[in-house]
């Protein structure tokens, strides 16, 4: 997956290829305990508005990376529209260093749709399946091979640094289900600048679920969080009263060094983290 500008001058040296792409911030966990896996995921995005002064290819997924060093990742993707394009997708993991994407077809989906990304452990054929639904109706299905997931995660990813400003957006019913409980999956949790989101579990680590993920809007341009917030002044003497809206952005710290849970989540594992080969549908 893009690596973050630090990561990228760092990998420079090792001649690694590498897309000039970006991240917006995440909501990240990963890896699970070295005696279990990730069986089952969903999590429901409601779709935002299409990106704003964006020339590029923006995608909004939750993925988990895997024992083999794949990347499961049903996606939602903006390329110059006002809607989005939904399909399935894997990265295969085809070296240490090279990844090769499968997906489904795709299908048009707009603002306000509810996007479920459900991945689940096939035991008889050792492959996750993908079942990517648009308001509760199954469009599109992909089964991969892919190890074991060790990571689940968000991501606001841009092919490119061309992608604007990405609205504020939020993802629900968030269920992650361990092969065997973890109960200090927990402590793997990192969340990006302005992510906000709660983990729980009721089940001693076994079912971690987040009711509600929400995601700051992002822009590419300055890389930093867009948070629009409201504030009221009341003067008493005057008695007049005056609301303004103010703009605040800081710099989103999405991490995706080894070891680290957006390692997990929004790399596939992979060291060193690799950037998508995904061309604009
Ligand atoms: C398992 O995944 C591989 C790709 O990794 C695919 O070729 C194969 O058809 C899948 N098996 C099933 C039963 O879908």
């Amino acid at each position: 997956m893009p690596s973050s500008r630090q990561l990228l001058a760092a990998l420079a040296a090792a001649a690694v290829p590498a897309v000039e792409g970006a991240m917006g911030p995440a909501f990240s966990t990963g890896p699970v305990a070295s005696n279990s896996f990730i069986r089952e995921a969903t999590s429901t995005l409601i779709l935002p508005k299409a990106p704003t002064g964006s020339s590029g290819d923006l995608s909004l997924w939750v993925g988990m990376g895997t024992s083999k060093g794949d990347l499961i990742q049903s996606i939602a993707d903006n390329w110059q529209s006002s809607n989005w394009a939904i399909f399935a997708y894997t990265l295969l993991s085809t070296s240490a260093t090279t990844q090769m994407p499968v997906q489904s077809d795709s299908t048009t989906a707009y603002p306000g749709d509810q996007i479920t990304m459900h991945y689940k452990y096939d035991d008889s054929t050792g492959n996750y399946t993908q079942y990517v639904s648009i308001n509760g109706n199954l469009v599109h299905t992909l089964s991969t091979s892919d190890g074991h997931a060790l990571g689940f995660g968000s991501a606001v990813e841009c092919a490119e640094t061309n992608c604007g400003v990405v609205p504020a957006h939020t993802w629900i019913n968030t269920v992650i289900t361990m092969d065997v409980a973890d109960p200090n999956y927990i402590n793997t949790l990192g969340k990006g600048q302005g992510v906000t989101g709660d983990m729980v579990t009721g089940d001693g680590g076994k079912t971690w679920t987040v009711s509600k993920i929400s995601i700051p809007g992002y822009d590419f341009s300055s890389g930093k969080i867009v948070t629009a917030s409201s504030s009221s002044t009341t003067s008493t003497t005057t008695k007049t009263s005056t609301t303004s809206t103010k703009t605040t952005t800081t710099t989103a710290t999405t991490s995706t060094a080894t070891g680290t849970a957006a390692h997990w989540a929004q790399c596939g594992g992979k060291t060193p983290c690799l950037s998508p080969t995904r061309e604009a549908c």
